[in-house]
């Protein structure tokens, strides 16, 4: 039966997942506009099921999404990668956006990595196809998955231990604070001042709300955009979707093998 509350339905996805691959999940990894080329550096997929075959999934609405999970071994850890998600923008809600991370901890997974494409806030030490490590976000998405008297405590949502492990691997990985508004829309200049002023250095349609969803279980979360381009204003470049796919694909080498290594060491 097909639950409308949304961790039974989540339950019931990890049931459906967990009856067609591996036992559990140790780790989860959410695959960002720009960022499916990098998950087959990864490793070799050991399943792949289309998302319209798993309880509570919708295909993602935007091309270089994807659209299914891949399990794979890294190391000795059990890995579950979602080739795409859903976006706020697509006016399904907020529980479709965090329903794969619920679906995720429902099967044992512990920590989570989050990626993303997203528009550089600071060209002045930015460029396109840079790795950043989230060190804590604005949401200004206007949503928030927790409903009720939950008073979350989010004073570490990027976790701090795996921000040191990520720069263990690579050294010269930059930080910052990624800020998400709902979208569908990228932001006009005077938004994007706006964000400068407020201590933003990363702006996106996605993350905050799958990275809130995950302390919810008190999992342990890694962020990590890629600047695909240079926000409103900032640089004399219009912005286009063809050009966020295109720098994921250039920087897929060095983002797959960030993360098996990171990945390697949890
Ligand atoms: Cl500039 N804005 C938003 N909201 N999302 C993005 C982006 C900009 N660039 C990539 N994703």
């Amino acid at each position: 039966m097909v639950q409308n509350n949304p961790y039974e339905l989540a339950r019931e996805a990890a049931a459906a997942l967990t009856a067609r691959t591996f036992d559990r999940f140790d780790v989860a990894l959410v695959m960002g506009s720009g960022w499916v080329p990098a998950a087959d550096v990864i490793g070799e997929a050991v399943h792949e099921i289309p998302f319209a075959e798993l309880p509570g999934f919708t295909a993602p609405a935007v091309q270089g999404h994807g659209g299914k999970v891949r399990t794979l071994r890294v190391g000795d850890k059990n890995a579950l990668v979602f080739l795409g998600r859903t976006h706020l923008y697509e006016g399904r809600g907020v529980d479709p956006v965090v329903h794969g991370i619920r679906t995720a901890l429902a099967a044992g997974v512990e920590t989570v990595v989050l990626t993303n494409a997203a528009g550089g806030l600071r060209p002045e030490t930015q460029s396109i196809g840079d790795p950043v490590l989230i060190s804590d976000h604005l949401n200004m998405s206007g949503a928030n998955p927790l409903t009720g008297t939950t008073f979350l405590d989010l004073s570490e949502v990027y976790s701090k231990r795996l921000r040191a492990l990520a720069l263990e691997v690579d050294p010269t990985l930059a930080e910052g604070v990624y800020a998400a508004f709902r979208g569908p829309t990228y932001e006009t200049p005077a938004e994007i001042r706006m964000l400068r002023t407020l201590g933003a250095d990363m702006i996106g349609m996605s993350t905050v709300l799958e990275a809130i969803a995950a302390r919810e279980a008190g999992a342990e979360v890694l962020g990590i955009s890629l600047v695909t381009n240079i926000a409103a204003g900032l640089s004399d470049a219009l912005l286009d979707h063809q050009e966020v796919l295109e720098a994921g694909r250039n920087a897929a080498e060095r983002m797959g093998r960030l993360l098996a290594t990171v990945v390697g060491k949890l």
